[in-house]
């Protein structure tokens, strides 16, 4: 155990409201939804970002948990609730939240592939957001960090871990079923090509994308900005349509998240008369 985190829900007096907690060293908890739904904000001395933690008692990588009374249960007694705090300086999809991405496309009961997973400290949050509705199908062809991903899906049935390469989809075609989002975050320089090979193979029309472009990873020369319009440029040639497109100051330099949707169903037209 590493000691951290596991805050005593202080008395209160677990109205049912849910909400109030507490944190390492007793502070007061409010937990408030976020806009994006799944997420959530704890509010404390410090705010932090959060997620309903699905296992727990356990962490994923040392990260804080904090404990709040959830509604009674049949019994009447006071249940407990656990979130985990979802760090933006690890995290490029929560710097994305609190940099006011417009919509992550990871609602409960979402299926999202996920490029990139490394060791899934990002992909254990995305499996809290999507619940177990949802499902998280998570490719890393890195077998160090793979090994540390496979043992946390083992505590998560709606992570599926793919120790594959992400430029061959084909691999692992019989695990993934059509997805609703793909959110790639594979540093590499080919990566639009990445993202457009697996969407051919599993992104549903209408679906949408989330990609974290490290300008560093594709051309260490030019400007970022020049870097992530190329790259905006190369997706539009693939049937992709991005809608919004987000620097992850101050969390990270000279990276971008570019999010959209996958062809589109056209609007019907307006008839005129
Ligand atoms: C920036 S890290 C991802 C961090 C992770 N998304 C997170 O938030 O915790 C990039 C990861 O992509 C993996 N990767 C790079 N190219 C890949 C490929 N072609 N197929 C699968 N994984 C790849 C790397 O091994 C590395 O673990």
């Amino acid at each position: 155990g590493r000691g951290r985190g596991g805050g005593r829900g202080r008395g209160g007096r677990g109205g049912g409201r849910g909400g109030r907690g507490g944190m390492k060293g007793g502070q007061k908890v409010v937990i408030e939804p976020h806009r994006h739904e799944g997420v959530f904000i704890a509010r404390s001395k410090e705010d932090a970002l959060v997620t309903l933690n699905s296992t727990p008692g356990k962490d994923v990588y040392g990260e804080k948990r904090i404990q709040v009374d959830g509604p009674p249960g049949p019994d009447g007694n006071t249940t407990k609730i656990e979130y985990r705090v979802w760090n933006p300086f690890r995290s490029k999809l929560a710097a994305a939240v609190l940099g006011g991405v417009d919509n992550i496309w990871m609602a409960p009961g979402a299926k999202v592939l996920y490029l990139g997973a490394a060791a899934g400290t990002t992909v254990s949050h995305v499996s809290d957001i999507v619940g177990p509705q949802g499902a998280v199908y998570a490719v890393e062809f890195a077998h160090r960090p793979g090994r540390d991903l496979i043992n946390m899906a083992k505590a998560r049935t709606n992570v599926i871990p793919i120790i594959e390469d992400a430029r061959h989809p084909l691999k692992y075609r019989m695990l993934v079923p059509m997805v609703d989002t793909i959110f790639a975050d594979v540093a590499q320089p080919d990566q639009a090509r990445i993202v457009a090979l697996n969407a051919h193979y599993f992104l549903k029309n209408g679906g949408h994308f989330v990609i974290s472009i490290k300008a560093s990873c594709i051309d260490s020369t030019a400007p970022p900005e020049a870097v992530f319009a190329r790259e905006v440029k190369k997706l539009q040639t693939e049937q992709f349509k991005p809608a919004e497109q987000l620097t992850l100051e101050p969390y990270e330099r000279d990276h971008a998240v570019v999010v959209g949707a996958y062809r589109p169903p056209k609007k019907a037209k307006k008839s005129e008369g």
